[in-house]
């Protein structure tokens, strides 16, 4: 099984579209338009061609050549310009395979060359340990937690703060 991260470009339309209708939204946040429509596809790709490279990058999770999942890593602004916060989704069915740590492993590297960043944020919602899961192995630490700072489906969570720093 070879993971490969791809530049989301406009020829990956139809396969962002079908990711973003099949993802299991538990735990994200409401950010993402459900339903996902061509309009919400073309918004985000011209997005993406502003901004990657520049102050983020946006990359396909590919499994053996097929899209089968999205990560991201968007630098903030402001004060916490040279912090940027991490972010990933992957279709069920791929689960559990260590899929989602390779390709954290490959984004941040490219992260911390390419960006003028000196940390990576991850938050995530307290019950979601396989996200927390991924981000331990890729030697993020805990630095604290945001209790019931999330309201989600009628279901408050605590927000789990993690940080990795640029060697
Ligand atoms: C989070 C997500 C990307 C993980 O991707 P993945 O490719 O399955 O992750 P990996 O296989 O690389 O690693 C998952 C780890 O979590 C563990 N795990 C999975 N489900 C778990 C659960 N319910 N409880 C505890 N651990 C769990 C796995 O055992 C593995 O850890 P291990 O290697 O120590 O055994 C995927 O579950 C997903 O897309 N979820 C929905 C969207 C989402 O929540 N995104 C993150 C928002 S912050």
């Amino acid at each position: 099984m070879e993971v490969t991260l791809i530049k989301w470009n406009k020829s990956l339309k139809d396969e962002l579209i079908r990711i973003c209708n099949s993802v299991d939204r538990s735990y994200l946040s409401g950010r993402i338009p459900d339903p996902y429509t061509s309009e919400s596809a073309d918004w985000w790709l011209g997005m993406v061609a502003e901004h990657d490279g520049v102050d983020g990058l946006f990359r396909a999770v590919a499994v053996d050549g097929e899209v089968v999942g999205t990560i991201s890593v968007e630098q903030k602004g402001d004060v916490f310009c040279k912090d940027a916060e991490i972010g990933f989704f992957l279709l069920t069915e791929y689960w559990s395979k260590g899929v989602m740590t390779e390709a954290a492993r490959q984004i941040c590297e490219m992260a911390f060359d390419e960006l003028d960043i000196i940390r990576i944020t991850g938050l995530v919602y307290s019950p979601n340990r396989a996200s927390q899961r991924v981000l331990e192995k890729n030697g993020f630490e805990t630095e604290g937690r945001q209790k019931n700072a999330i309201f989600k489906n009628g279901s408050v969570y605590d927000a789990c703060l993690y940080g990795k720093l640029k060697k």
